[in-house]
């Protein structure tokens, strides 16, 4: 199963590319299905989550190949609109297949995703987007079984700006006959990403990462190119964890617009910061200092994603730091593990309250989900001694190889 072995007390110094972003080439693979032909995904993250995915295009009559950097989907030949339950189950946010097994095969059938560590994973409002362009979908036996032998385009709007379901009505109003509107949209990078690899590939959509998204549905398709974009939260990450161990690294291939919360967050903290172009230098030393309670919100607010590594960046900090996580209803599990090092943590409800302490002590500790997991890992290398971290699947679902670019910036990690 693995674990990590990671010796504290080193800074950090050097230069690294960030991966591809995990929260966009997933929706972007359940895309591909739209064309009876060949995509090409450059910059495309190793990740377990891929894996999965990749695993549900072969089921539905996929070819899927790696060419270097690039995964290589070839959509022709798709014979199923079905998802096994096994299928299902490696991967949460595989609900994200289903507008798109509808506008290609007019018809799905996937078991309901079930709750992840984050807590429950409803879908309601995916499921209402789709029966509002024309879905027939009943939901007994814990299977989703859809009908929409006619998808038609108008305007939707969903009561809250979800990720995922702004993503399952844009793959699902492709299908649709005529123009549909999505109101309330969510404004997220990721979704102008796979804006863009949509209309690479023929679609006709506008306005993502802005709260109304436009869909020309039924356009003529083509094979297409894209380069998935960076990592925001990889490279959150990486920035969280100079901040904890000190040091100077910089971050290149990445946007810093998409997360200029995390950044504004670490310099109220003390941390020296220069962003440009394509790269984000980040430089720590001595202890940082509490900053203004940090609530998680929909783009462009702070990430639910980056909150946990934020919190055990901020573990040694001078001062009181209050964390709101708005977003999951369970999102504190790290919190257990962070305090057998010390951390004083106290969590009431959606409010985590972390007072900076002097020292960290490594501990062993068990990942508990994928951000909670690269949470552990940031806080080990602040830490005085040893820290061993099981269960570290859970991080391999969303970093390529978390180990290896710790080790290039100069911390002690090992796999074993
Ligand atoms: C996406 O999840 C991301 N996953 C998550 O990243 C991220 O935390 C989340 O967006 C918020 O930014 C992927 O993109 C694969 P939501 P998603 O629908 O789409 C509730 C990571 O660590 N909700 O915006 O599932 C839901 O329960 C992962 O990379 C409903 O109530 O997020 C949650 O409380 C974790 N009904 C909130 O909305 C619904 O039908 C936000 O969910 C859908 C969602």
């Amino acid at each position: 199963m693995g674990e990590f072995y990671i010796e504290g007390g080193r800074p950090l110094d050097g230069s690294l590319r960030v991966q591809g972003a995990k929260n966009s080439v997933l929706p972007i693979l359940a895309a591909t299905i739209l064309h009876r032909g060949t995509s090409v995904l450059k910059n495309c993250p190793r990740l377990r989550d891929v894996e999965a995915s990749t695993e549900i295009l072969r089921h539905l009559g996929c070819r899927c190949r790696w060419e270097g950097d690039a995964l290589v989907v070839d959509a022709a030949g798709v014979d199923r609109w079905d998802v096994p339950d096994r299928l299902m189950r490696s991967m949460r946010s595989s609900v994200i297949f289903l507008g798109a097994i509808l506008s290609r095969c007019g018809r799905a059938e996937l078991s309901m995703p079930g709750g992840c560590e984050l807590g429950p994973r409803p879908i309601d409002l995916h499921l209402a987007a789709l029966r509002r362009l024309g879905a027939v979908i009943d939901e007994g036996g814990g299977r989703l079984r859809c009908e929409a032998p006619e998808l038609v385009g108008r305007e939707l709007t969903l009561s809250m700006p979800s990720v995922g379901a702004t993503e399952n009505s844009i793959l699902a109003a492709c299908g649709c006959e005529g123009t549909t509107v999505i109101l309330n949209a969510a404004r997220e990078p990721e979704i102008a990403d796979l804006q863009r690899f949509l209309n690479a590939m023929g679609q006709r959509v506008r306005g993502a990462g802005t709260s109304t998204v436009t869909v020309e549905g039924r356009r003529p398709t083509r094979d297409a190119v894209h380069t998935v974009m960076p990592d925001r939260i990889v490279a959150a990450t990486y920035l969280a964890a100079a901040a904890a161990a000190g040091g100077d690294v910089e971050l290149q291939g990445v946007d810093y617009r998409h997360l200029s919360t995390v950044t504004a967050a670490l310099h109220e903290a003390g941390c020296q910061i220069h962003s440009g172009g394509d790269s984000i230098r980040i430089r720590s030393q001595g202890r940082l200092r509490g900053i203004r309670p940090v609530r998680t919100a929909p783009y462009p607010g702070f990430p639910t994603d980056a909150q946990a590594v934020l919190m055990a960046a901020l573990l040694r900090s001078r001062g009181v730091t209050v964390f709101v996580e708005n977003i999951f209803d369970s999102r504190y599990r790290h919190v257990d593990e962070l305090t057998r090092m010390g951390a004083d943590i106290r969590v009431e409800g959606r409010v985590a309250v972390v007072c900076g302490v002097d020292r960290l002590q490594g501990a062993e500790m068990a990942c508990t989900d994928l951000r909670g997991g690269a949470a552990l890992a940031v806080a080990a290398l602040s830490a005085e001694g040893e820290s061993r971290l099981t269960a570290i699947h859970h991080i391999k679902r969303g970093y390529e190889d978390l180990a290896r670019d710790l080790r290039l910036l100069g911390a002690q990690v090992e796999e074993r």
